[in-house]
Formats: C-alpha cells, structure tokens, sequence
C-alpha cells in the first residue's frame, strides 16, 4: 500500500489520481488545512495532522505501508518570512515524526516533495543539483534541512530517499478533472487564468527591472503531469537500485512573466489586463533547471511542458473550476 502524505494538495492529488488509475493502493494522509476534499473523494482518506505523532503511526498501525511519496507541508515563500516557526515546526517536526513512523514500522522508501527553493540565488544558469544551497526563506530552508534529515537516515538506516527539487509547478490533470486550486493564491499561472477568468481585474506584474530580456523575472515551468511521471520513475529507480539521490525537476527552459502573459492570452483569447508594480522581495531573477541528472538516471523527460499545453491543460481546469466550484 503507498502512503501519500499531503494527498489532498495540488501536486499530491494528482499523483494519488495517477497511481489509482494505475491501479495502485493507495491512503491519502492530509490534515486538508491547505488540502482539498473534492481532490480525494472516494478514496481511502485518513485525516490527521503529522505534527501529531499519534496521528500518522495510526496510518503504519491500520495499513501495510511499503511506499511513501511526502508532499504535506506548508509552501508559501512569503508566509515563511513572516511565521517562520509555523514553517519549521510544520514541516521540519512533521516530516521528522513520518520518519520515525517509517523506521518503527520498516518502511524504507519515500520521495519527497523538495523545492528549487533550496538553491537561493544561483550562481549559475540552469542550475545543477550539485551547485550552493543558500536558501533565501523559511521556506526553502526548511526543504534544505529535511533533505539533510534524510540524508543521514539515509547513512545511518535504511531508509531510502529521493528528494525532488520541483521548479515551477503548473497545469493541470489531462483530463481537466482536477488542477491548481490555492487559498490564498500567490503563483502567477493561476492569477493570470484567474483574471482571464473574470475572477480578477487584473494581473500586478511584480517588477520590470530585472536583468532579463523583458525585464521580469524568468521561470522554468514544468506541467504537474511530467512531475508526477517523475515521482513515479523515481520511486521505481530507488527500489531497484536501493539508493538516495537528489534530482531536480524542470522543463530546462525560461520564461519571462511577460511571455506567460502573452501566451495565457494566446490561449484564452481573452484580453488579460495588466500593471507593473513594484519587486516582490526575495524573488531571484532567473530560476532555470538543468534536469539532465533526472533524465539520465531515471530515464524521465518531460513531455508535457510546453508553455501553450501547460496553460491549456491550467484554463481547461480554472475555468470550471471558477464556473461551478461545487466541489
Ligand atoms: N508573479 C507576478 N505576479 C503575480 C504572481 C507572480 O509578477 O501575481 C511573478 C513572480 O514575481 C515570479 C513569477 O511570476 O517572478 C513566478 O511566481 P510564482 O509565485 O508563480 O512562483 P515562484 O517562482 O515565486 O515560486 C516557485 C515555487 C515555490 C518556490 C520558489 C523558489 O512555486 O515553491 O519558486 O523561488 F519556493
């Protein structure tokens, strides 16, 4: 039976989805703080709090737990900054008590759910894995420091991990079933289909003075079906080869806010509204990722995440989502 902690979440539930279409076992783990319901009707759904130790050896005590994919945290870079005890105990502490379930009940693998937060400011473009890891939030920090937990469970036990350093995570399920859905929503995909939606007047562009073709920041945008196809390649990697390894995960191409502005109006053939406003603080100016360790090791490559099919797959799903929400 696979354990998805976190299950109910954007990146979580359509991983769970895949595996059920699979036709995997699978428990979802969400305390749906951040999660959704909808996302994981009809599913086996325990709901419980990893801050409470209690709550997830309950899931190892009642279901024969073999696999562990982790994507339960907190995840907002800014909240971070500003409640940074919320974020360390969040998911520093939590991931440490489904550690310790792991070892108490033999499991020995899980893929966690990493950032390409962990790098800060790179110092060269793409980034590759094995570059300086200065995180500059809460946020980031926190993923560095649980991906160094596992490293030394790892050394010292026989858990086996892969953490995966997600770039910009965006689409939505093939089907439109389920996609993006954040309270409040910060991530520039959504905001822009939300405006073209109606839902917004208008998309605040965060700075057009950065070292970069157009000016705003550029991004490497990778469709969540690619990432999950990667979530599953790499559990399947770590138990045949019984080891831990890093990977990141991107399309290994830039763009610009603008150019995803352009292309979301492309797609939409709506008139998306905008205004520059001023940086949002710790943005760097250009997060691209070398994914060539990812695509060597696990034979993955990203298949989906051309800009227009990424938007596409994100507007079929905003839009009905925003029409019915009746979830
Ligand atoms: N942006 C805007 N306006 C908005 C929202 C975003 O101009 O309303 C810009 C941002 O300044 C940024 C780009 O659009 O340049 C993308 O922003 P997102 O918030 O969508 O994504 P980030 O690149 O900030 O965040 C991603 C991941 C985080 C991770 C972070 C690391 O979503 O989990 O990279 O820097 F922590």
């Amino acid at each position: 039976m696979i354990l998805v902690t976190g299950g109910g979440g954007y990146i979580g539930s359509h991983l769970v989805k895949k595996l059920k279409e699979d036709g995997k076992e699978v428990v979802v783990f969400d305390n749906f703080e951040r999660g959704h319901k909808w996302a994981v009707k009809d599913l086996d759904v325990v709901e419980g709090d990893l801050r409470n130790k209690e709550d997830i050896k309950k899931v190892f005590n009642n279901y024969n737990i073999d696999e562990v994919y982790h994507f339960a945290a907190y995840s907002l870079v800014g909240e971070s900054m500003e409640n940074p005890m919320k974020y360390f105990k969040g998911n520093v502490c939590g991931t440490l008590n489904l550690i310790e379930a792991m070892i108490e009940y033999n499991v020995r693998y899980i893929v966690f759910s990493s950032s390409a937060a962990v790098y800060g400011n790179p110092e060269k473009i793409p980034i590759t894995e094995d570059q300086p890891k200065n995180p500059t939030s809460v946020y980031g920090q926190s993923k560095l420091m649980i991906e160094e937990i596992l490293e030394w469970f790892s050394r010292l036990n026989k858990i086996r991990y892969v953490a995966l350093r997600y770039f910009n995570a965006a689409g939505a399920y093939y089907d439109g079933s389920i996609g993006e859905a954040h309270d409040p929503e910060t991530h520039l995909i959504p905001i822009v289909l939300q405006t073209a939606v109606g839902k917004r007047e208008k998309v605040f562009i965060y700075g057009n003075d950065y070292p970069t073709k157009d000016g705003t920041p550029v991004r490497d945008y990778i469709h969540v079906m690619d990432l999950i196809d990667a979530h599953i390649k790499a559990m399947e990697w770590m138990k045949s080869e019984d080891e831990s390894e890093v990977f990141n995960l991107g399309n290994g191409k830039g763009f610009t806010v603008l150019e995803v502005l352009e292309t979301a109006k492309k797609v939409t053939s709506k008139d998306i509204d905008f205004e520059i406003t001023s940086r949002r603080p710790g943005d760097p100016a250009v997060l691209v990722a070398s994914c060539e360790r990812a695509k060597k090791v696990l034979g993955w490559t990203p298949k989906s995440s051309d800009l227009e099919k990424i938007i596409l797959d994100a507007w079929r799903w905003h839009k009905k989502f925003e029409q019915h929400k009746n979830f």
